[in-house]
């Protein structure tokens, strides 16, 4: 996708350069344009270091007579090259110009003869937002079709809290490529998707887990939803942001997990387990804090309930995507679990690899599917990975499913 990232000059102008990777770790193609008030807070070269791309900062900068008439059909061409227009951060000053069709500038005039998707990621001061000059702007440009991610509240750079703040980086790229996304594959699918570790108590303060971060399971449900489909996200407690468009369930313990999936399991069409579900859990957990004391202590465990295996006896024709952790024989070990667990895909991932598996960006795996093939999926990011399970599954779902 082919996405062209328009910076207003507010103080979160820092935070596109985030994005702009956030946006290329998803696999688009960005092309950056600077107003020359945002050249104010970040300078050009960021992001020109950051997209390998020459960074588009005013329409009437250029010097030459050439540059000049160069620059003057620029808007023209970088327009009609990109699928994707998005404005973050969507100054106050920027909406009331495309909402009344200004065009002093390069992002102004490109606004204006864009013909794709616009998406408008505005922050600012909270009373700016709340003015009912830019309340009027935002609904004209929403009634446009232009599409608004609304601003975080939180603390702003100007010490007042409220609404104004632009949402997290990752955020507004899973939004970029959930609307932008030419391939909407998933429509009227309904994916469960569990992620991250589970804790199990020891006392208030205390618990087993594990060292799962939840990137595989976000990567899976970000990507879901950029392809069409509901996702309903069971989450362990992970320090990840929300992505957009997926309805997170939080969840603590085991027990907790096991719940949450069972009571989606109705609705759903596909269910994707990558959580790492602890598989004991304290049998007493005392209700205060242990005092620490020189004897030896042990803790008793009791197993956890097997949530993919109970999800593979009542899934009917639903798909179902198992996970496993190996430490060896990884497509036995996936089999075995395949078979044992009723699932139609299970993606076995050796986690002793370094830079893979537990905690990292990327992750190599192997699918090892029901029709009897198993699919080696080469190291890459988590989320190229979700494209790769995703494709899979929808194929699995004609070979095994398939309704007329
Ligand atoms: O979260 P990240 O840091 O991105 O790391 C990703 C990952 C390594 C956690 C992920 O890729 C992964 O391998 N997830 C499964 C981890 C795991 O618990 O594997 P397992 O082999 O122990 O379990 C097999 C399957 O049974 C898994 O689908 C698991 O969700 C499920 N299970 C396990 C125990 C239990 N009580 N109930 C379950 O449903």
């Amino acid at each position: 996708m082919n996405v062209i990232l328009g910076v207003g000059g507010g103080i979160a102008a820092y935070k596109a350069a985030e994005l702009a990777r956030a946006l290329m770790e998803r696999g688009a193609r960005v092309q950056v344009a600077l107003t020359a008030a945002a050249e104010e807070f970040i300078r050009p070269l960021t992001f020109a270091a950051l997209t390998n791309r020459k960074v588009i900062t005013d329409l009437f900068a250029a010097k030459s007579a050439e540059e000049t008439l160069a620059s003057s059909v620029e808007h023209i061409r970088v327009a009609q090259e990109n699928e994707v227009l998005l404005v973050a951060p969507a100054t106050a000053d920027l909406l009331a110009k495309f909402a009344h069709g200004l065009a002093p500038d390069f992002l102004t005039t490109l606004y204006l003869a864009f013909t794709g998707k616009v998406i408008l990621a505005p922050a600012m001061n909270t009373n700016m937002w709340n003015h009912p000059a830019t309340r009027d702007n935002v609904g004209t440009l929403a009634a446009r079709g232009n599409y608004i991610l609304p601003p975080d509240e939180g603390l702003l750079a100007c010490g007042t809290t409220g609404a104004g703040r632009l949402p997290d980086p990752a955020r507004i790229a899973d939004a970029v490529m959930m609307i932008g996304h030419p391939r909407k594959d998933l429509e009227g699918e309904v994916v469960v998707v569990s992620a991250g570790p589970t804790q199990e108590a020891i006392d208030p303060v205390r618990f087993i887990s594990n060292r799962s971060s939840g990137k595989m399971g976000y990567a899976l449900a970000a990507k879901a939803a950029a392809r069409g489909a509901r996702v309903m996200l069971v989450s362990g407690p992970v320090n990840l942001p929300e992505p957009y468009g997926v309805e997170v369930v939080p969840v603590r313990s085991a027990a907790e997990m096991r719940d949450a999936v069972m009571s989606h399991l109705e609705e759903a069409t596909i269910i994707i387990k990558s959580a790492a579900v602890a598989d004991y859990y304290v049998a007493k957990p005392s209700s205060q804090k242990i005092k620490k004391t020189a004897a030896r202590m042990s803790i008793e465990l009791d197993p956890t309930a097997d949530i993919l295996a109970e999800v593979g006896r009542k899934k009917g024709d639903r798909l179902l995507i198992g996970f496993a952790a190996e430490t060896q024989n990884l497509v036995q070990e996936g089999r075995r679990k395949m078979e044992t667990k009723n699932c139609d895909m299970v993606v076995a991932n050796l986690v002793t690899r370094e830079g893979t598996g537990f905690e990292s960006d990327e992750n190599e795996v192997t699918l090892v599917l029901r029709t009897g093939e198993s699919i080696q999926v080469p190291r890459m990011s988590k989320l190229e990975v979700a494209d790769k399970i995703l494709d899979q599954a929808l194929k699995l779902r004609l070979a095994l499913y398939s309704r007329t």
